[in-house]
């Protein structure tokens, strides 16, 4: 029997999806990015759940695309396959909060992949790099425009064009990432993370990722514009009056997302 590529598991009202190819460090195939794909879609429409937490093994996130597999291709090949628009870029039409927990390697198309998350979480032993350079490549999956966003065009050149490997202290002080916490407690904080966020209303989530990632799409005006028309679409739902009577009422809000 064929290993799974990717293991998925609930925890509440969060999914988690294990990356698992451990043999070669996570590297991401077609079969991998097909399933993660189908996985997070998965989740997404899935009413049941809250936030998606995307993990991998605690030496590899995932340390990039497969090379074995990309060493054969032609121009042909990727251009005419639609390579990484295909499948690598389902994530981007996730609707709920994605969160990276990041331990060991995240390389090239693995950094790209935890750079397409909401929120990064490292363990101490975090590893971000985009040695694509050193292939004779070019971090394809994202990686010249999410790195510059995150952490400014000096750092991410740095990064891209010496395909400098940055510790998880580093990538947290840099604001590539949001958080490094001990390895032996990144799954428990991870968790912990994912549920808090999960317990909020779920289509107040949709929206404020929704205004977040405009900001990186639109001018500060039009930005401003998509957020207030947000605010006000809060108003006719009925979790916003939950949120505000609870607080009213100094009792817990019961967020029924809607
Ligand atoms: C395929 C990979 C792999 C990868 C590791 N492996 N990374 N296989 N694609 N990206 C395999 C190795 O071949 C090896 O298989 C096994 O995983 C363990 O790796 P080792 O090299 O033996 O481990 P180690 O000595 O600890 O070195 C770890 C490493 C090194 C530094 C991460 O594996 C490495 O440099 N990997 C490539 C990293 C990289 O260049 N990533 C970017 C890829 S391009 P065997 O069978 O020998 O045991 C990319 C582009 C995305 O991501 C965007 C689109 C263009």
């Amino acid at each position: 029997m064929p290993e799974d590529v990717i293991l998925t598991a609930r925890d509440g009202r969060v999914g988690i999806i294990t990356l698992n190819r451990p043999k070669v460090l996570n590297a991401l195939n077609d079969d991998l990015m097909n399933a993660l794909g189908a996985a997070l879609t998965a989740f997404d429409v899935d009413e049941t759940i809250g936030v998606i937490v995307l993990e991998g093994s605690a030496r590899a996130f995932a340390a990039g695309a497969d090379i074995a597999v990309m060493a054969n291709w032609t121009y042909s090949d990727v251009y005419n396959s639609n390579f990484i628009t295909r499948n690598w870029e389902a994530i981007r039409q996730i609707r709920k909060p994605v969160i990276a927990s990041v331990a060991g390697l995240a390389l090239g198309g693995g950094c790209e992949l935890a750079l397409s998350c909401d929120i990064i979480i490292a363990g101490r032993s975090a590893k971000f790099g985009l040695p694509e350079i050193k292939l004779g490549l070019l971090p394809g999956a994202g990686g010249t425009q999410r790195l510059p966003r995150a952490i400014g065009k000096a750092k991410a050149m740095d990064m891209c064009l010496t395909a400098r490997v940055l510790d998880a202290a580093e990538a947290d002080r840099y604001g590539l990432i949001s958080r490094v916490v001990d390895d032996e407690t990144l799954r428990e904080q991870t968790l912990a993370l994912a549920a808090s966020v999960a317990s909020f209303s779920a289509p107040a989530l949709m929206a404020l990722k929704e205004c977040v990632n405009r900001a990186f799409e639109s001018t500060l005006s039009e930005g401003v514009l998509f957020e207030r028309r947000e605010l006000h679409a809060r108003f006719a739902t009925s979790d916003a009056r939950e949120g505000m009577q609870a607080f009213m009422q100094k009792r817990q809000p019961a967020f029924e997302h809607r």
